[in-house]
């Protein structure tokens, strides 16, 4: 098979999408029968913090980060029901996922997404104007109802952000995998390889692991620097644990 016949991302169906019971409506949009991709991942994810710095860890600094992180974590959508705080991310694959899906949730904006693509899903959302403490508009927080991996690069990374191999079945995984041999624990943001009180255990001997996460596991062990982040190895054993 060609690679782009492989092709996977990533989706995340937000919060104001599960508050405005658009779910039903998202999943048909991209079903099969519609996009000719099929499902190799799903899982229902109360987003933590860590995770949704992560995810969105291109945007740090801009101003609408911080309302960013609220609205993805479901704080916005579901202030007074913890419980319902939550989004669906769904793994999908198959001839040129990335863009068929890109295309059909359509341009970040809403507004931008009514005017020049209606029928897109992205066009039944919202724009809520943030102020900063006078009052005073700084910029804007689009409740776009979906995320979708904008490249190859991206929909790697973010794959496996959120999903851990073996929540993905092996004969639908498109990155490499091996066998974990040792023991790796997180705690306070340091990573360590004996169990510290409190401490998380991420990785025990026989976990099939990410090639790549092995990889930067290894690098800060040594010293050296790591392909990615130690939260972004560590997001995803943390997923809908309530321990950071
Ligand atoms: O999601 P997409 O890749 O299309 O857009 P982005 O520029 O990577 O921004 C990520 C997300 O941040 C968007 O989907 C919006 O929900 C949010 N955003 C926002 O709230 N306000 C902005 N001015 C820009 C983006
Ligand atoms: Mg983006």
């Amino acid at each position: 098979m060609k690679p782009e016949e492989l092709e996977q991302t990533l989706v995340l169906i937000k919060p104001d999408a599960l508050k405005n019971s658009l779910t039903g409506y998202v999943l048909s949009q991209l079903s099969e029968f519609h996009t000719g991709l099929s499902f190799a991942g799903a899982k229902i994810v109360h987003v933590n913090q860590l995770l949704a710095e992560e995810h969105y860890a291109e945007h740090r600094g801009k101003p609408f980060f911080p309302p960013l992180l609220e609205y993805i974590q479901g704080n916005v959508h579901y202030p007074d029901a913890p419980d319902k705080r939550r989004v669906i991310a769904l793994v999908y694959r198959g001839p040129g996922a990335i863009q068929k899906i890109r295309d059909i949730a359509g341009p970040t904006n809403p507004h931008v997404a009514r005017e020049k693509r209606p029928g897109c899903i992205r066009a039944l959302g919202t724009i809520v104007p943030i102020k900063d403490a006078e009052g005073n508009v700084i910029s804007e927080r689009m409740d776009n109802l979906i995320h979708a991996s904008a490249n190859p690069t991206d929909a790697e990374r973010e794959i496996k952000l959120w999903f851990r191999p073996v929540d993905i079945p092996s004969l639908m995984r498109a990155y490499p995998t091996e066998v974990c041999e040792e023991h790796f624990y997180f705690k306070g943001n340091q990573l360590y390889t004996t169990h510290e009180p409190e401490s998380v255990c991420l990785l025990a001997p026989g976990d099939i692991v990410w090639k790549s996460d092995l990889e930067a596991l290894h690098a800060l062990q040594n010293g050296m620097p790591p392909c990615c982040s130690l939260q972004a190895v560590a997001a995803k054993y943390l997923i809908n644990e309530d321990r950071e």
